[in-house]
């Protein structure tokens, strides 16, 4: 029997319920005060049918998809059995990014439904970049009209390819998405990213950057200096208005205010960012970029919502904690380990193995099945205790078409999603990779193509190759020529 998540526990008690192919098995279902464990069911089947007890909806809802994953194993009949079940975490994520390519309505909502199916119920939406702005915002319109709009997408590869790429959702659309995840119980958590990431935000509103230069949305990977001015209160209003805006189009707990990549090159010689750093007695401007994240956090909260950073937004250790959850992808300073073991929230979507970006010879299925996100460097018992969940992020500077984006996050998220639900201590990979056979065929009616197997565990001889195959398709000599520019900002 093939499952994923495997369940906690599945006893089985021998013969079989029988129904007629075509039609439904039956179910009797309760929620009930005996289950405490929020998300958590029970499932027995017996000769006369299935019983589903569960604490809450979302119980009942990964009940029937246990369930849904059973009935994929038999025919017209289920195995007598009892299943209990409980997640190890409360935040299981995926993160698509839709700035560097853009995926339709219809995509999206296909990664959804196959997320759906492995439990996940988080989805990081990262609609906000350096490369394109992609939501339709009323108050600030020209993030759509020229945030959304970069002059060409040939990614730094020397295409030259000269068409505009030009693609944003519609707020009917992203509503449409929403509804869909919560159908699946799951809730979109948006991403704008501030103060870094934001060169598409500047080409809009230039007024909005240190300098007042006018730029255009970037063509080529990497991290920009160009970032919204920490000192100027037009930045606030700014994203005050744009969080307004996708408040009402995200009506989950979660919003997620970016804060990564965000080099202080000229906010250290901005007289309004030294300004502001003097106004507030700081010490330097990470802990203006500290203080900016307090002051958006405190208006999420106000709003009754929860924020969201990445790791680097707290660098500058003055960060107010009560409505703030870390994402933690690559942390070179103590930040996030002083963070989680002061029994701070986190998530945990390590660079190494959770980027689906990146090929598997760098981050193999089985590397990602074992990772433990509780055993990083560093931390303490109540660090451990600290991580509320794991996201495995997909982004998209070198993924143009659907089926390579399917490929690189299918069958990896599997991997994910059992780390989510199960946490790490049962781990038998040998069973995962038959489960993972059986479900990769699955995927095909979802409209889903995961990776072949003989790319799942790359050998350690072709490793290499494959990955030097990726940088070189990902990285053009323009790309490297910018990278080192940069260096020198
Ligand atoms: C990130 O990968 N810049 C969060
Ligand atoms: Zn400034």
């Amino acid at each position: 029997m093939y499952l994923c998540p495997e369940p906690k526990k599945v006893e089985f008690n021998g013969g079989y319920y029988r129904f007629e192919v075509g039609t439904e098995p039956v179910v009797n279902t309760v929620i009930t005060p005996l289950l405490s464990q929020k998300e958590s069911y029970r499932i027995t089947i017996d000769e006369n049918g299935v019983s589903i007890e569960a604490a809450d909806k979302a119980g009942v809802y990964y009940a029937n998809i246990t369930l849904k994953q059973l009935l994929m194993n038999y025919r017209g009949c289920l195995p007598c059995l009892y299943i209990y079940d409980e997640p190890e975490f409360y935040y299981r994520g995926f993160m698509i990014d839709s700035c560097r390519h853009f995926f339709t309505v219809d995509e999206i909502k296909k990664m959804v439904n196959a997320a759906s199916l492995f439990k996940f119920n988080k989805f990081h939406f990262h609609l906000s970049d350096d490369q394109g702005f992609r939501v339709e915002i009323d108050s600030y319109p020209n993030l759509t009209t020229i945030g959304s709009v970069r002059p060409s997408s040939d990614f730094g590869r020397g295409e030259n390819d000269p068409t505009p790429y030009a693609h944003y959702y519609t707020k009917q659309e992203l509503k449409e998405i929403v509804e869909y995840c919560r159908e699946r119980y799951i809730e979109v958590i948006p991403e704008f990213d501030v103060p870094g990431h934001t060169t598409a935000v500047i080409a809009s509103y230039p007024e909005l950057s240190c300098t007042g230069e006018k730029i255009e949305p970037r063509t080529t990977a990497g991290v920009f200096t160009d970032i919204l001015c920490g000192g100027n209160p037009e930045t606030l209003k700014m994203i005050y208005s744009v969080i307004d805006e996708l408040l009402e189009v995200f009506p989950g707990k979660y919003f997620h205010i970016g804060g990564d990549e965000a080099p202080k090159n000229k906010w250290n010689v901005c007289p309004k960012c030294q300004a502001k750093v003097k106004e507030l007695n700081l010490k330097n401007t990470e802990e203006l970029h500290g203080w900016l994240v307090n002051e958006i956090s405190l208006y999420l909260k106000k709003k009754g919502r929860k924020t969201i950073c990445w790791n680097e937004a707290i660098r500058g250790g003055n960060i107010e904690k009560d409505n703030v959850t870390v994402a933690w992808w690559l942390d070179k300073t103590k930040a996030s380990v002083e963070w989680a073991n002061a029994g701070n929230p986190t998530i945990v979507e390590s660079f190494t193995p959770y980027y689906a970006d990146y090929p598997y010879g760098m981050h193999s299925l089985r590397s990602v099945y074992l990772y433990n996100p509780r055993k990083i460097k560093g931390l303490t018992s109540l660090g451990a205790a600290s991580v509320v969940g794991i996201e495995s992020p997909i982004w998209t500077e070198y993924i143009r078409d659907f089926e390579t984006l399917t490929k690189m996050c299918f069958p990896r998220w599997l991997a994910v999603a059992d780390t989510a639900w199960n946490g790490n201590d049962n781990k038998d990979f040998a069973k995962f990779l038959k489960n993972t056979v059986f479900f990769c065929e699955i995927l095909r009616e979802y409209g889903i193509t995961a990776a072949s197997e003989k790319e799942w565990n790359i050998l350690p001889h072709s490793r290499a190759s494959q990955t030097i195959r990726f940088f070189k398709n990902s990285l053009s000599k323009d790309f490297v020529k910018n990278l080192l520019k940069k260096d020198e900002d």
